[in-house]
């Protein structure tokens, strides 16, 4: 069980072609740390650049959940349209269990800021004891997406830790 001065384990993943070639600065990883450490529920224990491959991806989600045991791993770009956009297909590839309400709520209250918001597959779910969720690839977007789910996120890992207190209170 988590004690409540202990911070969630967080993990950063950006996916990116260009990213992973240093041919683009990297910063939505840098945007969603920020504000992950700003919750001052976090730490931030890994942070990586990856291709659009899925291979690549599904290989460093696994070694977080699985080896590392981190309690949050948030991705970011690959969720649109082009070809290579193919974050969705690797996380729900490793995902056991989904839990779909992050995505469905980032998407939903995106939607009243852009209509792009519809164009986002991200998705979200469980493996072992790790939540995993899909940002899209923009700083703007994966600020506001994570702004969105953020109030959710404390509450969803206390129960995926094993917290058996009653949910919903008065
Ligand atoms: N969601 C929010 N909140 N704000 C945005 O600006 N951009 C959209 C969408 N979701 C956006 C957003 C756009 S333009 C695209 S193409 C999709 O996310 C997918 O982005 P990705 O391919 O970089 O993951």
């Amino acid at each position: 069980m988590r004690l409540g001065y202990e911070k969630f384990n967080a993990a950063i993943l950006t996916i990116s072609d260009r990213g992973s070639r240093g041919e683009r600065q990297d910063l939505s990883g840098p945007a969603l740390k920020k504000k992950l450490l700003e919750a001052e529920i976090f730490t931030v224990v890994r942070e990586q650049i990856v291709s659009d491959e899925p291979a690549e991806i599904e290989t460093v989600l696994k070694q977080w959940s699985d080896k590392d045991q981190v309690d949050l791993i948030l991705t970011t770009g690959g969720t649109g349209f082009s070809p290579r956009d193919l974050a969705p297909e690797a996380t729900a590839a490793v995902i056991e269990r989904p839990a779909p309400g992050f995505a469905e709520a980032m998407r939903a209250e995106s939607l009243k800021i852009t209509p792009h918001a519809m164009i986002s597959r991200a998705v979200s779910g469980i493996r072992k004891s790790t939540l995993i969720i899909n940002f899209p690839g923009s700083p703007k977007a994966a600020r506001e997406c994570l702004e969105i789910v953020l109030p959710a996120l404390s509450h969803a890992l206390q129960k995926l830790a094993g917290d058996p207190s009653d949910c919903g209170g008065s």
